[in-house]
């Protein structure tokens, strides 16, 4: 199941790490930071959820109008925790065991004057990207989904009409990978790939690859 090309452990380890092969140097927490699936349903130390917030809150936006929000429920109440993963479409049964689950929204005009915010989808994902990065930070992993109904997630969560949802993101403690739905046991090793840097970076002109 393991190539050499993954930088995990043994099939019997507890934690799978997917650190990125990265073709120039970059920081140690981008690198380390995957969607791993396999949450523990272990209790989320609240200091650690406020810390991963306040990473969003840091993010940059457009006229610094932070249009980020963000609807969490967790394990402390079951229930509410149970209706906000009814949202969630089956291939995300695996972020039902996550003890926080969040909705992310984001405001689609400038507060001070209600014109279209263009760049409000832009800020909510800078902002997510934060949290991410803290989530791995604190020891915890992490999961954006955008597969789950959006009708019923704006009817669950009450989402007023100036707010587009964004993502539902998972948030735990990673458990080995046994706990995951057999449809994804194999997928939980596979590496991570990315495009060349020379098909997402130009010199000047859209087809002249940077390297
Ligand atoms: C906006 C967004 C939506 C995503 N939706 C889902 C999803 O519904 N289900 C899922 O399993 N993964 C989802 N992912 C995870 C991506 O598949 C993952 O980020 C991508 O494969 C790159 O892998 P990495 O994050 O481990 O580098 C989503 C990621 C983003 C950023």
């Amino acid at each position: 199941m393991l190539t050499e090309e993954i930088d995990t452990e043994e099939e019997t380890a507890t934690i799978i790490t997917k650190t990125a092969k990265a073709d120039f140097p970059i920081s140690e927490i981008i690198s380390r930071r995957w969607s791993a699936r396999a949450f523990s349903t272990r209790h989320v130390e609240k200091s650690k959820l406020l810390s991963i917030l306040e990473a969003a809150r840091w993010a940059p936006s457009s006229r610094n109008e932070q249009p980020w929000r963000y609807i969490v429920f967790t394990n402390d109440n079951p229930e509410k925790l149970k209706k906000a993963q009814s949202v969630l479409k089956e291939i995300n049964d695996y972020a039902k065991r996550a003890p926080i689950l969040i909705c992310a929204i984001t405001k689609i005009t400038y507060s001070d004057n209600e014109i279209p915010n263009r760049l409000h989808f832009h800020d909510l994902g800078a902002a997510n990207e934060n949290m991410f990065l803290e989530a791995f930070n604190q020891g915890l992993i992490m999961h954006e989904m955008g597969g789950f109904d959006l009708q019923k997630a704006r009817e669950v969560f009450n989402i007023p009409e100036d707010y587009e949802i964004g993502v539902m993101i998972a948030i735990g403690y990673q458990d080995t990978y046994h706990v995951l739905p057999d449809r994804l046991k194999e997928k939980a090793f596979t590496p991570r790939i990315r495009k060349p840097l020379s098909k997402i970076a130009f010199i000047e002109e859209l087809d002249n690859g940077i390297i």
